[in-house]
């Protein structure tokens, strides 16, 4: 069946932005000028998926206005005449349908978030996107992995090499290998077990394909690392169960979730713009000089 909804937990308090995020939610921090929950949106749209469900929380009402028509700025925008920024604003309402589940406060974890959409998903399979991570590849992250998913029919899960400041940071996969070598069978998965534990280098980064049976299983799922509702866990738990690959995805992804990550895909992804790269790239010469 065709994979049709994009789940993207946007609650987080986003304490690692602070004092930025006091009072604006991290997902609309721009990077160059898109805010960041718009890169994952448009990565959904390119994968085929039209229902976006957003589980917000307190304070997240700028990103429903974000993705909302702004029949002002578009009139005043026509009235100037200019037409390609008009054209770019018009396109961001039109991204695909829209719903909003509210987490209440405080965030439980990222299980608990994902469980905001039980209701929504219903009885099929559907995409997580964890906005923090901001993919920039090829061919869309979560395109790859839904190609993926076509041929196996089972749950895909976004997957990078790491090193030992990773396995303390990400959930660490223990995997067999198959034909395919980015594609490998996961046998085990756990949160943030640090290099002395971790079964692998192998990482999970923020895009995943999961089964509608992960909600029971968050259901019962208790507090993990860091006193969290994880997701990992969960999915640990359906492993028996159900069929799991990781995929190492085509592409590089950055990490706009903490402050230097943040400044690097910045950088790097106005790098990729035209109309300022070169402004940029002699900046850039000049004060490593
Ligand atoms: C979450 C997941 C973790 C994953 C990471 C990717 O962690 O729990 O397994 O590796 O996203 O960015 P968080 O960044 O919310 O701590």
């Amino acid at each position: 069946m065709k994979i049709t909804k994009a789940v993207f937990p946007v609650a987080g308090l986003g304490t690692r932005f602070l004092p930025a995020t006091k009072a604006q939610p991290k997902e609309m921090l721009p990077l160059v000028d898109k805010p960041i929950i718009q890169y994952a949106v448009e990565e959904a749209v390119e994968a085929g998926l039209d229902l976006m469900v957003l589980v917000t929380g307190k304070g997240k009402q700028s990103i429903e206005n974000h993705f909302d028509t702004s029949f002002e700025l578009e009139e005043a925008l026509e009235k100037k005449g200019k037409t390609q920024v008009l054209e770019e604003i018009r396109k961001i309402s039109s991204l695909g349908k829209f719903v909003y589940v509210r987490q209440q406060q405080p965030p439980l974890g990222l299980g608990h978030a994902v469980l905001m959409a039980k209701e929504i998903v219903g009885n099929e399979y559907f995409a997580v996107f964890l906005p923090d991570d901001v993919m920039d590849c090829p061919v869309a992250c979560m395109k790859q992995m839904v190609e993926v998913h076509q041929k196996t029919s089972a749950a895909i899960i976004a997957a990078e090499k790491t090193d030992a400041l990773g396995q303390e940071r990400y959930g660490i996969l223990k995997v067999e290998p198959t034909d395919n070598p980015r594609l490998h069978r996961i046998v085990d998965i756990v949160e943030k077990p640090g290099a002395q534990n971790a079964p692998s280098d192998l990482a999970v980064m923020g895009r995943y394909i999961l089964p509608p049976e992960i909600f029971e299983k968050i259901e019962q799922t208790g507090e993990g690392a860091i006193g969290e509702i994880q997701l990992t866990d969960a999915i640990k738990s359906l492993l028996g169960e159900k069929e799991f690959f990781a995929y190492e995805y085509e592409g590089e992804r950055h990490d706009a979730g903490e402050v230097s990550g943040y400044l690097k895909a910045t950088i790097k992804l106005g790098l990729k713009r035209s109309d300022i790269s070169e402004d940029l790239k002699k900046f850039i010469d000049e004060i490593a000089s």
